[in-house]
């Protein structure tokens, strides 16, 4: 059975780069094979890991849409194009699922990619799955089940109400999900008590707390992968403090 990790929130929070650490703490901690998923529109979970992507599955899909090629059936063709997609790294793969299709649209081609995606999870033991804000491809993924949920704040009443809200937005759209939490990013020193008593007003268990890092904006300026930050990173180890935890 595949444990899958998503990650959600308000735009901007930290989502792509706490995927990323995310990614790498697993890979560090021997739990692979890992699979990251970009379900973010605007993919760029890539840049915060330093690799190159090739076609994204919403860009198969649409190709499908248009027509097969000559001699060979819809299913050889996804699968051949799913294959393509996958990312190898070290230690994990990743895939980016691009545009999402057109509201409502359970075309054929995209009742394909959603079981080639969920074959395709079955491989590995662990699932990141990156989310945009708007939570889009998320609730396409029904047949999914999301173990555990890491809803992403800023140190802000209005992120944490929007935390709150997504969780509400997951129930409205049935997903199951089994265990979440909340984890505020970018906090800085001396704010902790005042997140702590803002998130007490609302229904979220706080997982815990990532301080506001130099090192991280820097490698994000410099346009370095931001899961290479070095082991003396203070967001590093506070998020890899909150994965012991999650992970037990
Ligand atoms: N703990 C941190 N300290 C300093 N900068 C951070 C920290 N976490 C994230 N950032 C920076 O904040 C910005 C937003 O982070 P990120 O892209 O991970 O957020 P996101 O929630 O995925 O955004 P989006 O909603 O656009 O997908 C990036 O420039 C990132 O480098
Ligand atoms: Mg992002």
């Amino acid at each position: 059975m595949t444990y899958s990790i998503a990650l959600a929130g308000k735009g901007g929070t930290g989502k792509t780069t706490l995927a990323g650490f995310l990614v790498r703490y697993l890979v560090e901690k021997g739990k692979g094979p890992v699979l990251a998923v970009d379900a973010d529109a605007n993919s760029n979970l890539n840049e915060v890991m330093g690799l190159e992507v090739g076609e994204t599955l919403g860009e198969a899909r649409e190709e499908m849409r248009k027509g097969v090629s000559s001699g060979m059936t819809k299913d050889v063709f996804m699968e051949m194009k799913l294959q393509q997609a996958v990312v190898e790294s070290a230690g994990f793969d990743l895939v980016v699922m691009g545009r999402p299709e057109g509201a409502g649209c359970y075309c054929a081609a995209n009742t394909l990619l959603t079981q080639y995606l969920e074959k395709l999870i079955d491989n590995y033991r662990l699932v990141v799955i990156d989310n945009e804000a708007g939570m889009e491809h998320i609730s396409r993924l029904t047949t999914n089940n999301i173990n555990m949920l890491l809803v992403v704040s800023d140190p802000t009443r209005r992120g944490i109400q929007t935390a709150t809200r997504i969780v509400d937005l997951t129930e409205k759209l049935g997903l199951r999900i089994y265990s979440r939490g909340l984890v505020v990013n970018r906090v800085k020193d001396g704010q902790e008590q005042a997140v702590e008593q803002a998130v007490s007003e609302c229904q979220l268990d706080l997982l815990g707390m990532v301080p506001e890092d130099t090192c991280v904006e820097e490698f994000d300026l410099c346009g370095r992968p931001t899961i290479e930050v070095g082991d003396d990173s203070k967001a590093l180890s506070a998020a890899y403090r909150i994965f012991d935890k999650i992970m037990e």
